[in-house]
């Protein structure tokens, strides 16, 4: 069967305001089960946790299920996922966490190619320690990270490599699984951002070889709260700061303060969902979430394609290259029109772009396109359609004429 883009469509009712909206790199619209499952939880009763009545009850399964559910999203044990209010204030957690067992001469090795979020954390914890950083490189012709360079920047003193399982600017795929490979045959961990790529892709933590791998509901049709997902011995190797009474195993060591209840009832919503994307398959939850989630890949990159040919073919659009078979999120730019007069053009045509650096600040600094305004980025999601591609293509003409 055809992806059926109508049938998905019916689950968001935002779009029902009629704007376009190539902005879901940034946060998708939230599908309408993740809503009502938020809100269900909020009228119900729901105390903190206890074993000694219904709604302290109540809440022990609400968390248990979205552990669940989200180790049903990109493989994992419910054991080892972790919940926090943002990806970037998990990986900091995870850092903190990693850097105290480090010292001078230790080394991290972070890419140019990520989002801020999984190297600015891993550069000052490294500086407070005294460890040192050690940079991968994309080639700019290509957009592509060539795994090749990790055997120079990977030797016996580097205790972790962190790395994009896409970025979020271009939608390049590193070759996660090799890096993750050469990193563990130097005995040393891989954290994975995987905050861009859940959004877009069947995801196998064990087959990319992430020791942790973070991602953030936000960015698939979910509430704002993010997890990372680690092996339950990863976790208890780490002591991070936490309170006296609050409890000292895996993985509630790492959850400080009480967890929102609701957004975690939409976390699961928000699963349950996905692996509804494509009604045809059945199976449990986690083949459902792969095949649907294949199912998706395969027409957001169809949208994708058309949306890369269209602008090359405008005179004065210059698209930032990036490899194929990539996430469907392109950047451009518009001859001399700034990124954000652009995005502002778009935007009164009810088309939703965003125009800047996206925090992938050290890519946009490499391509030399930060300090004038970064680039516009068009992110496509499965909620998508060819007639908006077409709209979009039309405005960004209009801008170029
Ligand atoms: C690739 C990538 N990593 C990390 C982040 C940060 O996520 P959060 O907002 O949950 O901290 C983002 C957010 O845009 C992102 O796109």
């Amino acid at each position: 069967m055809p992806f059926d883009v109508a049938r998905v469509r019916a689950s968001y009712p935002a779009l029902a305001e009629g704007y376009v909206h190539f902005d879901g790199a940034a946060g998708t619209l939230v599908a309408a089960p993740v809503t009502d499952a938020v809100a269900a939880t909020m009228r119900a009763a729901v105390s903190n946790h206890t074993d000694v009545f219904e709604p302290g009850r109540r809440s022990g399964e609400i968390v248990a299920a979205a552990r669940s559910a989200v180790a049903d999203l990109v493989g994992g044990d419910p054991a080892g996922v972790v919940f926090g209010p943002s990806a970037t204030a998990l990986t900091y957690a995870v850092a903190r966490a990693l850097a105290d067992r480090w010292g001078p001469g230790d080394e991290v090795v972070v890419s140019r190619l990520d989002h801020d979020a999984n190297v600015r954390p891993w550069v000052q914890v490294a500086a407070r320690v005294g460890a040192t950083v050690r940079w991968a490189e994309f080639d700019p012709e290509t957009g592509a990270l060539p795994a090749g360079q990790y055997a120079d920047l990977i030797g016996e003193r580097t205790r972790l490599v962190a790395l994009t399982a896409a970025s979020n600017a271009i939608g390049t795929r590193p070759d996660v699984a090799a890096i993750a490979a050469a990193a563990h045959a130097a005995g040393a961990l891989v954290y994975v951002d995987g905050v861009h790529a859940t959004a877009h892709l069947p995801i196998d933590t064990a087959a990319l070889g992430a020791d942790f791998y973070v991602t953030s509901a936000y960015k698939w049709s979910g509430p704002h709260i993010a997890a990372c997902v680690a092996a339950p011995a990863t976790w208890s190797a780490l002591r991070p700061d936490k309170l006296m009474p609050s409890p000292d195993e895996v993985p509630d060591r790492f959850e400080w303060g009480t967890l929102s209840f609701e957004l975690l009832a939409g976390v699961t919503a928000a699963v349950e969902h996905l692996a509804g994307l494509d009604p045809d398959v059945t199976g449990d939850r986690r083949a459902r979430v792969l095949a649907s989630m294949g199912a998706a890949h395969a027409y957001s990159s169809g949208l994708a394609r058309l949306l890369r040919d269209g602008l090359a073919a405008i005179d004065g659009v210059r698209v930032l290259p990036a490899p194929a078979g990539g996430c469907p999120t392109v950047s451009f730019r518009v001859g001399d029109s700034p990124p954000d007069r652009t995005a502002r053009a778009l935007a009164a045509e009810g088309i939703c772009a965003y125009a800047g650096d996206n925090y992938a600040y050290e890519y946009f600094q490499r391509m030399g396109l930060r300090a004038s305004g970064g680039a516009v980025r068009a992110s496509i999601y499965h909620y998508n359609t060819a007639d908006e591609v077409a709209r979009l293509l039309d405005a960004v003409k209009a801008v170029a004429a």
